[in-house]
């Protein structure tokens, strides 16, 4: 089974599924011997739901319970124990507050998080102090997404413990219209979205149906990122001499449906005469420079909901005196040079 998590930006990693639970038909079977056991209600729970954590086949004469967090019975893994006789409950150092222990031993989890998915231990302790434990899992599925258009896929499954069923998705209250940007699995319990689109934000849910029955899943919402991606600059030459030299400043972004605007040192660009915007104002040329055009140029994708912004380049204007000799640099060098051939010669005469 995959493991639920948010999806991951493709490139960065492996993609990675959503999970719509639908377990409402299922029947649960009670093992046929009489082992102690634990079962999840429901058995996928989606996160804001309660679970509650039920103990099958407890022997009578029972002193005490204590669940844990994990595998093993360790005190700092102590939910919460229950005395019996006493009627008194005791909590943990892993209790979050949101478990309840009942008389019967189950444990109810109110609003379950991602955060919950794990092993959970109890310990059954009877009168004469003789201990048995038994291990139980609780799995929480996510009950929504956000997605970012053109860049993200999402999978869809749909879980469920019943055979014989056929599957159908149903989008925002309806049967789903499968374009050709989804695929589903052979028994539709899976269902790829690649590469998502803007419309396809809304509520899904999966239905199970046999002739005589049929059930739908909870909703699992997906939404779409309204961020914008990050533009960045680039620049023809980011080291220019003035009166000589042209530079072309573009502003490189991925995002669609977007306009541009540029800034000057954090104030919106003034338009000189020497400067001309492509028509779609992602290309900045300057023909030619001046001195004054030295500075942090940044170009702002925007959208009616939300825009961003290029870190700043910052362009370099040469005086043409500098141009026309050695830089200072190279004549200061070449001076110490001299200098010091000079200083050889004194000591060896
Ligand atoms: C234990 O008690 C809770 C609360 O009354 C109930 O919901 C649950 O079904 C009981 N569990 C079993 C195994 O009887
Ligand atoms: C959506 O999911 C996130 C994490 O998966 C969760 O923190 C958030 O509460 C959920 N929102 C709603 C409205 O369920
Ligand atoms: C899968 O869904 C399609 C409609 O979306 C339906 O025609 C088909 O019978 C379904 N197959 C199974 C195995 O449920
Ligand atoms: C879907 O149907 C349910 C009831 O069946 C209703 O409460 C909900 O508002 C509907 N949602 C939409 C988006 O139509
Ligand atoms: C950038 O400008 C400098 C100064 O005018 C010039 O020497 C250099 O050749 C230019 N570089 C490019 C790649 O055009």
């Amino acid at each position: 089974m995959e493991s639920p998590s948010a999806p991951t930006h493709r490139g960065l990693g492996p993609r990675q599924g959503l999970l719509l639970a639908a377990s409402l038909l299922t029947l649960w079977s009670l093992p046929t011997t009489a082992q102690l056991t634990i079962e999840s209600v429901p058995p996928n729970a989606v996160e804001g739901k309660d679970v509650l954590l039920c103990v099958h086949n407890l022997p009578g004469n029972l002193g005490s319970y204590t669940w844990y967090t994990g595998g093993k019975v360790d005190y700092s893994h102590q939910i919460v124990s229950y005395v019996i006789d006493t009627q008194t409950t005791t909590r943990g150092p892993e209790s979050s507050g949101r478990e309840t222990i009942y008389p019967n031993g189950s444990l109810l989890f109110q609003k379950v998080s991602l955060k919950d998915t794990g092993y959970y231990t109890l310990l059954a302790t009877d009168k004469d102090y003789e201990s048995m434990q038994v291990t139980g899992q609780l799995r929480v599925y996510p009950s929504n997404a956000t997605v970012t258009e053109h860049k993200d896929a999402v999978v869809l499954t749909c879980l469920t413990n019943d055979r014989g069923i056929s599957i159908r998705w149903l989008f925002k209250n309806q049967s789903l219209l499968i374009t050709d940007r989804m695929k589903l699995s052979q028994d539709n319990s899976t269902l790829t979205i690649d590469p998502l689109r803007r419309k396809d934000a809304g509520g899904y849910q999966c239905e199970v149906f046999n002739p005589v029955s049929s059930s739908k899943s909870d909703l699992f919402r997906l939404d779409m990122d309204e961020s914008l991606e990050e533009p960045s600059i680039r620049a023809s030459n980011a080291t220019v001499t003035e009166h000589k030299d042209a530079v072309v400043l573009t502003c490189l972004t991925n995002n669609k449906g977007i306009s541009i605007r540029w800034l000057f040192n954090n104030q919106n660009l003034l338009l000189m005469d020497r400067m001309m915007l492509s028509q779609d104002k992602s290309t900045l040329t300057i023909d030619p420079v001046r001195r004054e055009d030295a500075g942090g140029y940044q170009c702002e994708v925007f959208n009616p909901v939300s825009s961003s912004i290029s870190e700043p380049l910052r362009l370099d204007v040469q005086s043409e005196q500098n141009y026309k000799g050695y830089s200072v640099g190279t004549i200061i060098g070449s001076v110490i040079g001299v200098l010091v051939v000079v200083a050889l010669g004194a000591s060896l005469g």
